[in-house]
């Protein structure tokens, strides 16, 4: 299949496109650079074993896309594009909405007028909310939304519901990710966040580089085993080898397919930090302070759905995260 990847030089995207091309499928990537850089194609292309066609833009481009649409017989699109920063979004906003939802119709509607009606969405466990009851299975009513950007996440799988309510020949899958870490194992590709990072592996990173003294753990009252935050931790590339398998189950079969992928087991906060200290011998200081507003003390899957239809289960374990990253952070 010849497959349309938005937002597929970042870090989820591009270890999907490596999957892609190692499994045989066409690769066409738009990304605006916003959050990337353009020379993580070629390393696709080298650990994919494959060609890409790369095009600079961005999604609310409507004139791109027709044009990108026109010259490709494009069978599917697999989404990422997106803006991910929950304390960005609650200071910006208009941009969030703008570009996760705006961009979103506006691709919706360029692959509609060009008659590809197949696609794999990033959703989040963050759709979940605080309401329910871990571990979190697809058919559990969304939660309410505690920042912009989750909201961008609830609101889009209900736009894409509604399309496929008013269209029956849309094939819509909503992929539910946990919390993505870890690297590809080349050292070649991994996480590269802009700015002042806010997700546990890229603050145990800073520290582990010595950019930062210590880690603060956000709560350790929690009535969790050890006090601290439960999630669901799963490697980049067991989260990209679902994609694949969600992508080639749902093209040709009309409807809305919902699946959460993480591991269905939880670490907490002091679990991954003495994972990463015994796979990398880096000590990781930590300081124990107040809760982070909106964090919930438990977060994890229910993976059952996805390994009975989709014929897939995460692999690589919390040592296989810590090492893959540790590995790339010292090839920077
Ligand atoms: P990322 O920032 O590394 O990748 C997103 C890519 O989209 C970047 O390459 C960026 O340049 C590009 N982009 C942003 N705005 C664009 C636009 N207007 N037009 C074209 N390209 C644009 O993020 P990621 O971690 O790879 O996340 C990918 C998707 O998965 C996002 O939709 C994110 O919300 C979702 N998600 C991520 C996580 C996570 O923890 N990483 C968890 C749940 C869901
Ligand atoms: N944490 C710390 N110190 C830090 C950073 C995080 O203790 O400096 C803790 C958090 O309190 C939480 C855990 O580490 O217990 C994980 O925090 P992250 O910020 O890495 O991840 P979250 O589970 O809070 O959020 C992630 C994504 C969101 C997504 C959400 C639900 O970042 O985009 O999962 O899917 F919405």
């Amino acid at each position: 299949m010849l497959i349309l990847v938005t937002g597929g030089t970042g870090f989820i995207g591009s270890h999907t496109c490596v999957e892609l091309l190692k499994a045989g499928h066409g690769v066409i990537i738009l990304d605006n650079l916003y959050n990337s850089k353009k020379d993580t194609a070629a390393r696709i292309e080298a650990l994919g074993g494959g060609k890409l066609v790369f095009y600079e833009g961005d999604i609310r481009d409507r004139a791109l896309l027709d044009s990108v649409f026109a010259r490709h017989a494009i069978d599917a699109v697999i989404h990422f594009a997106g803006l991910k920063a929950v304390g960005e979004s609650c200071a910006k906003p208009l941009e969030y909405y703008g570009v996760n939802i705006g961009g979103t119709v506006t691709l919706c509607e360029a692959m509609r007028d060009a008659g590809c009606k197949a696609m794999v969405f990033s959703s989040s466990a963050t759709v979940y909310g605080s309401e329910n009851f871990v571990p979190f299975r697809e058919d559990m009513p969304t939660g309410k939304a505690t920042n912009p950007y989750g909201s961008t996440k609830i609101i889009i799988e209900q736009l894409l519901r509604d399309l496929l309510a008013s269209d029956p020949d849309w094939q819509i899958c909503l992929l539910r990710y946990f919390n993505p870490v870890g690297a590809h194992p080349s050292g070649q590709l991994g996480e590269d966040p802009n700015g002042i990072p806010n997700n546990l592996m890229p603050i145990i990173s800073e520290v582990a580089l010595g950019r930062r003294d210590c880690l603060q753990v956000f709560g350790g009252d929690y009535d969790t085993p050890d006090g601290t935050g439960v999630r669901d931790y799963i490697h980049v590339v067991d989260l990209a080898q679902g994609h694949i398998r969600a992508l080639e189950n749902i093209v040709g079969a009309p409807g809305c397919a919902i699946y959460n992928l993480g591991t269905g087991k939880g670490l907490s906060v002091l679990e991954l930090v003495r994972a990463f200290t015994e796979a990398t011998g880096v000590e990781i200081p930590c300081k124990i302070v107040g809760r982070r507003p909106g964090d919930i003390a438990y977060c994890y899957a229910d993976v059952s759905k996805a390994k009975r239809e989709l014929d897939w289960e995460a692999r690589l374990s919390a040592a296989d995260m810590c090492a893959d990253v540790w590995r790339w952070l010292l090839r920077q």
